[in-house]
């Protein structure tokens, strides 16, 4: 069987070749396709990227503008998949009721289970755009008991969901510039991150031929977890957790350095970045914009404020180069637009549907791609007689 390398976590083993996303985690660089993200957060849009992702390529605008009349022609859910959210409870977790809905996308559109015809590929991919900021806005109705909103077809992406997320079926929906712009942004900020867990699952659900709507509904599931897309709703539970102790920074860090019941400081640290995220970078500067704008606590933002500074300047941290992650401030963010702390990694998720979509096409026209199928060191029993029950 040859020789088998344990590497647990897949720290040091590359899993495809990609053209799609580059990161330099030691000089703290992201780009995707070639562009670099901070002139993506500045100048670019959501829509606009997704199509750099998928295609590789920014649009020309008659390319933009057929993407966007696409995407806006097929935003409406099937009224059979809209009784679904019925059946969960009301205080169900957003995060499974979005995976369950993108996984039943299958049984309404029977043609994707040919998953690698062209045409279908196109399709689903086009669908998947179009509806996950639908089932997104009302997995968050469903939890607050209030009407769904059919999409309105003259709005952009964004401006959709914001509408369908926060609007009433009775009263025209003020769209905020501001509050538009700033989650644009981050929906950028989040489109990509090469071979990151949620991705990469994406891609070995894929690698079997599973369908893009079953592999992407596979990633959402591992962006649920904490470690994962998870960390911004936690970090916001972390933060009002110190606040609600008395606000002493200081002794939170001490826990945190002692591995005191497991405890992290959550949006610190990752895999790939030894330096300072760029996304963080560019996200702390909205977060103190926008809050200022919005009318945000400020009270937890001076909180994530002392615990970076509490952080940067420690040698635990410093030597094991744990800086602040994406996750780290975008929840103040979602906090001050009006999102609930619960639905903060829905927001992640529609932010990397993008970049799911675009790996799973370019895994499967990649004629190295094999089934994903990791080996194993084994460590159990070597061989032993069976016996009978009366003998044990
Ligand atoms: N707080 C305290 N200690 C930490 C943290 C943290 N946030 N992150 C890592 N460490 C320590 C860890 O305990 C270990 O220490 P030691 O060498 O003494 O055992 C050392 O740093 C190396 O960490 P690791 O766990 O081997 O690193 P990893 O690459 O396996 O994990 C991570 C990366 C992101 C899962 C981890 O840093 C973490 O759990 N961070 C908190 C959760 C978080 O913010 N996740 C969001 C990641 S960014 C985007 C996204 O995916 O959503």
């Amino acid at each position: 069987t040859g020789l088998v390398t344990l590497d647990p976590g897949f720290v040091n083993t590359a899993s495809c070749s990609s053209a799609i996303c580059y990161i330099d985690g030691d000089a703290g660089i992201l780009r995707y396709r070639g562009y670099p993200i901070e002139q993506l957060a500045e100048r670019s849009s959501f829509i606009e990227v997704s199509y750099l992702l998928i295609y590789g390529e920014l649009p020309s605008q008659a390319e933009l503008d057929d993407f966007t009349h696409k995407i806006s022609r097929h935003t409406l859910l099937h009224e059979d998949l809209k009784r679904f959210f019925d059946g969960f409870p009301r205080d169900a977790h957003p995060m499974p009721v979005l995976s369950s809905a993108v996984s039943a996308l299958s049984t309404f559109y029977q043609d994707s289970l040919k998953p690698f015809d062209s045409h279908h590929v196109e399709i689903s991919t086009i669908r998947l755009l179009a509806k996950l900021p639908t089932i997104a806005a009302y997995a968050y109705k469903k939890s607050i008991g209030q009407p769904f909103l059919y999409p309105d077809n003259s709005l952009g992406l964004v401006e959709n969901f914001l509408r369908m997320t926060f609007g009433f079926p009775a009263e025209n929906y003020d769209l905020d510039p501001t509050l538009v712009r700033a989650l644009d942004q981050l929906l950028i900020l989040h489109a990509d991150h090469e071979q990151n867990c949620s991705t990469s699952t994406v891609r070995l659900v894929g690698s079997s031929e599973a369908n893009l709507f079953a592999s992407v509904s596979a990633g959402i599931n591992a962006l649920f977890g904490p470690l994962h897309g998870g960390a911004n709703s936690a970090v916001l539970e972390m933060l009002e957790g110190i606040r609600d102790s008395g606000g002493d920074v200081g002794s939170f860090v001490k826990k945190v350095k002692n591995k005191e019941d497991g405890v992290k400081l959550m949006g610190f640290g990752h895999r790939v970045y030894k330096n300072y995220d760029p996304r963080a970078a560019i996200i702390k500067k909205t977060a103190d914009e926008i809050l200022g704008k919005l009318g945000g606590d400020d009270s937890l933002l001076d909180i994530a404020k002392q615990l970076e500074e509490h952080a940067l300047a420690d040698d635990y941290f410093v030597s094991r180069k744990l800086y602040p992650n994406v996750d780290f401030y975008t929840g103040l963010i979602y906090r001050a637009m009006g999102f609930p702390t619960k639905f903060f990694t829905v927001l992640f998720a529609l932010g990397r549907l993008p970049g799911w979509i675009a790996h799973w096409r370019e895994m499967i026209n990649d004629p190295a791609t094999k089934i994903g199928r990791p080996r194993q060191v084994y460590t159990g029993h070597t061989e032993r007689e069976y016996k009978s029950v009366t003998e044990r």
